[in-house]
């Protein structure tokens, strides 16, 4: 079954095509990494899925059902969660009231549940602006993991963490969907934590789907060496 799917989305900004007819399908279950040059097309590719993008076409299905003319919220409704690029936090609001704000409409307001998950007990009470820069990202997850989801769209959560705290945010990550059920597409820049995590992996390149596979397959394919070195500088 699949959790999430794709197809033939296309994204554009004025003439410029941003995603070209990409297509693509998550299995229940399955931690997706999701990687790709600066400019890529990933962002965009999340925005579609979850509804936030404009000039949009193609069909997104949820185990199944079309939600291609969904709202946003309508989507979160049905269990499609994500997470942005930036801090998509509230800084002077406190850790709890950010989570009862995201929990309001959800059918499982589980604020407690998603403080202890993700260890954010000790600040629940302090503004989001006052706490560390990693709490604030696992706030970010956090948001994104209120009325426990089905499938989550991670765009970068790991984003301006180190190598050491990106590897344990992912094990976490990996650790909770596993226990929770949670299908996962998570864009990460770092190849070590995409392939320590991830059984599978979608690579775009130019707005297309350049390659897909396993981690063993994606890292010796010669097109997404090509890419990565092509886009170096
Ligand atoms: N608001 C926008 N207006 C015009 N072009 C945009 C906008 N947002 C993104 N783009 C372009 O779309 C392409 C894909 O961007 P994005 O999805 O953010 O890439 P990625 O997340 O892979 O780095 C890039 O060429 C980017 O410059
Ligand atoms: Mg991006």
């Amino acid at each position: 079954m699949n959790a999430i799917e794709g197809i033939d989305l296309t994204r554009r900004y004025g003439g410029f095509i941003a995603l070209d007819s990409v297509s693509i399908a998550v299995s229940e279950g399955q931690i997706r990494g999701l990687i790709g040059p600066n400019g890529a097309g990933k962002s965009t590719l999340i925005d579609v899925l979850s509804g936030r993008a404009e000039n949009r076409s193609g069909t997104v299905r949820l185990f199944g059902e079309d939600i291609s003319s969904y709202s946003v919220q309508e989507r979160r409704r049905s269990g499609l969660a994500r997470s942005f690029q930036r801090t998509n936090i509230f800084p002077g609001l406190s850790v709890v009231e950010q989570l009862d704000l995201a929990a309001r409409y959800a059918e499982q307001p589980n604020v407690d549940e998603v403080l202890h998950e993700l260890g954010l007990v000790p600040y629940a009470f302090q503004r989001a602006a006052d706490i560390s820069y990693g709490d604030q990202r696992r706030l970010d997850l956090a948001l994104a993991l209120i009325g426990r989801p089905r499938v989550l769209l991670l765009d970068e959560p790991a984003a301006g963490l180190t190598m050491q705290e990106s590897m344990e945010a992912a094990e976490m990550l990996r650790d909770l969907a596993q226990r929770w059920g949670v299908t996962v597409l998570i864009v990460e820049h770092d190849m070590d934590v995409v392939f320590g995590i991830c059984q599978h992996i979608t690579v775009l390149h130019l707005g297309k789907i350049l390659a897909e596979g396993s981690p063993q397959e994606i890292k010796k394919n010669p097109e997404v060496i090509t890419a990565y070195l092509g886009s170096a500088a």
